[in-house]
């Protein structure tokens, strides 16, 4: 039986076994998908002896990502740029990871709104942690002429911008308003709008009507700000499908299946939601 696991501190929240645990079911795989909570000074030790503990491989969350890809031996490029890996696997006696953030982000928004990249000029990206970045690394990777971030610390911002070069240039969070003219895409990666937190004061009549507005919060699966943006008449992305789509390639290392993001997953994760609503991945 090969076992697999979610780690982070806390990971309570963590809804990848439920995702990790439909998929082995569907695919009739005699496998498990455990949540652990590790603290940090223990991850590196954990982390370390994955074969002597009988797991194959799991994901990394919340504060462990860093870590995890000073640990793994990494090929994957976007690992390598983002310093950041959630998907550790084994190959032979070695530990492998990987970055798959960014290809769940692309992924989501290739589902749900194909086409999205055709003609992709300004990006407005709302936010400055570990999230921002992947979702800055992926609108790069698709071309994007250029990005607007804005974050309530504006000086996260003006570092997150530095990293990535010429393209990317910060704004004040009280000018995100005014850097909406002219955006094909906005994506909003803080906190706000999630169940418990403030909701998102945007004004959103500087979008373009062809635009697209994603969120990565997805408890609520509607936020206020898709709520918004879904009342003006604007095409929108919820963030469930960035959650299910990062986990499509951990799974395939570990199982040897490629799963599918399909509406009964979605659907099972929502009703959980719904169930127990706390917001974070
Ligand atoms: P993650 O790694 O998940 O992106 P994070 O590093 O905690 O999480 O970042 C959360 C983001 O939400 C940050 O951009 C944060 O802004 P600061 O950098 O100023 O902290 C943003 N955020 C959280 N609460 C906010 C609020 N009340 N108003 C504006 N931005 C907020």
């Amino acid at each position: 039986m090969k076992r697999a696991f979610v780690v982070g501190y806390p990971i309570s929240h963590s809804r990848s076994p439920l995702i990790h645990t439909f998929w082995l079911r569907e695919a009739g795989i005699t496998g498990s998908y455990e949540r652990l909570a590790v603290e940090p000074a223990a991850f590196p030790d954990f982390a370390n002896t994955l074969k002597e503990q009988g797991f194959v491989g799991g994901n990394v969350t919340v504060p462990h990502k860093e870590e995890a890809f000073r640990l793994a031996s990494v090929d994957d490029q976007v690992a390598r740029d983002l310093h950041a890996v959630n998907t550790l696997w084994l190959e032979g006696d070695r530990l492998r990871g990987a970055n798959t953030d960014v290809v769940g982000f692309l992924a989501n928004l290739d589902q749900e709104a194909l086409g999205w990249d055709g003609r992709l000029g300004r990006a407005v990206v709302l936010g400055a942690g570990g999230a921002s970045r992947a979702v800055l690394y992926g609108l790069l990777l698709r071309g994007a002429g250029e990005i607007l971030l804005a974050n309530r610390t504006f000086e996260r911002a003006r570092a997150l911008a530095a990293h990535f070069g010429p393209k990317v240039k910060p704004v004040a969070w009280e000018e995100a308003d005014t850097a909406l003219a002219g955006a094909d895409i906005l994506v909003n990666t803080t906190s706000l709008g999630m169940k418990g937190q403030p909701s998102l004061e945007l004004d959103l009549g500087g979008l373009p009507e062809t635009a697209l507005v994603t969120d990565i919060v997805y408890v609520p699966l509607e936020t206020p700000l898709l709520a918004k943006a879904r009342a003006l008449g604007l095409r929108t992305v919820d963030g469930l499908g960035m959650l299910l789509h990062q986990a499509v390639p951990g799974f395939e290392r570990w199982f040897g299946v490629r799963p599918l993001v399909s509406q009964q997953l979605r659907a099972l994760v929502l009703a959980d939601i719904e169930g127990r609503s706390q917001g974070a991945p």
